[in-house]
């Protein structure tokens, strides 16, 4: 009984489908991590170890996993996917060493980030070397169309993390502005994940868009998961600090709301911590308190939902397969993940 009971639990919140996806994609997902280590190696020393440490460290693997996955689903993948999905998942740690850098960020994937053991300088330069080799890995596979898909996508990002940067501490930060960050900054990379993972399975032009749509839309939830997380999770459980956002300044949704509807006095609690690199434990729940009093946690996540549905939804014109049932079941895991 109990244990029937944890496995309808397992399924509720998706921890099941990612299980079931991680053991089908296994046998591919092993290719990839073999090629990210080998493509991590450099003459000069300092590359290897500094990119090794991050990579080792493990991540979740969820954009190349994606882009296996869509590979499958078309069902005539012609080995591109392995670089692909090597390619976007150096473009993705590529960027977390530079978001740590500009995010002033002390702890990813539940070790020092790589600036607090090599400094800020060789975590750039090591983040542009593994950018390099991602779209090495791109041109090798030979297809000027994907290519060009995951190029915008690098530029797009930074743009994203340029424009949330401009807005760092903006009381007059909107919700469309948050949108266009999430959209440029998460949702493109897992957007372009799915749809070079669709080129490569084979899939025709529906198919191509509907994974598209897919994968920008689960990229919606992710951030907006990742945003609530930042004021409600477990630093221990997610390995890096929860409150950087507060800390940064960073104008995620919990806090524009918050901000929208707060009375003076909240607003000034607010408006104090936002950007102190020092606030402490009190300022960060005072300014949970006040979110949790307008629900705005709650509201956040309310977005993920309906993001999510539409993930699935953009699912619905494909035949029906098992790995289009996995990938439908596999979103559950992005609104009720924990890490
Ligand atoms: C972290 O992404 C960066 C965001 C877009 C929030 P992940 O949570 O997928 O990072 P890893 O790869 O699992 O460490
Ligand atoms: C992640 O953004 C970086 C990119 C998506 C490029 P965040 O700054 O929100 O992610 P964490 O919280 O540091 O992982
Ligand atoms: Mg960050
Ligand atoms: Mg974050």
């Amino acid at each position: 009984m109990a244990s029937s009971a944890a496995a309808a639990a397992n399924e509720a919140n998706g921890a099941g489908a990612l299980d079931r996806l991680l053991t089908a994609t296994q046998p591919e997902m092993e290719r990839v991590n073999a090629l990210i280590l080998m493509r991590a190696n450099s003459h000069v020393e300092m590359v290897p170890e500094l990119a090794r440490y991050l990579i080792e460290a493990g991540g979740k693997r969820l954009r190349p996993m994606l882009t296996i996955a869509a590979a499958m689903l078309f069902g005539r993948a012609n080995g591109a996917q392995i670089n692909y999905a090597a390619a976007v998942e150096f473009m993705h740690n590529a960027t977390l060493l530079h978001d740590d850098v500009v995010d002033e960020s002390d702890l990813r994937r539940g070790r020092p980030a790589a600036r607090m053991i090599w400094g800020n300088q060789a975590s750039v330069l090591v983040g542009d070397f593994l950018l390099g080799q991602a779209f090495m890995m791109m041109v090798e596979a030979g297809d000027i169309e994907a290519l060009g898909v995951l190029s915008k996508t690098a530029a797009i990002i930074a743009e994203g993390e340029v424009f949330q940067l401009a807005k760092a501490r903006d009381l007059k930060t909107t919700p469309d502005d948050y949108d266009q960050v999430i959209r440029a900054k998460t949702a493109t990379l897992f957007q372009a994940a799915a749809e070079v993972g669709a080129m490569a399975g084979g899939a025709d032009a529906a198919g191509r868009a509907a994974l598209r749509d897919y994968g920008r839309e689960l990229g919606l939830a992710f951030q907006l998961v990742d945003d609530v997380l930042d004021y409600r999770g477990e630093s221990g459980a997610m390995g890096k600090n929860a409150g950087d956002d507060l800390r940064e300044g960073k104008m995620t949704l919990p806090v524009i709301l918050a901000l929208a509807d707060s009375n003076p006095a909240e607003s000034e609690i607010i408006v104090a911590a936002l950007g102190q690199a020092d606030a402490n434990e009190t300022a960060l729940s005072q300014v949970v308190a006040i979110m949790n009093r307008h629900n705005t946690l709650g509201r956040t996540l309310d977005l993920a939902h309906r993001h999510v549905r539409l993930a699935r939804e953009a699912l619905a014109p494909l035949p029906a397969s098992a790995m289009k049932t996995l990938l439908s079941d596999i979103v559950e895991f992005y609104v009720n993940r924990a890490y």
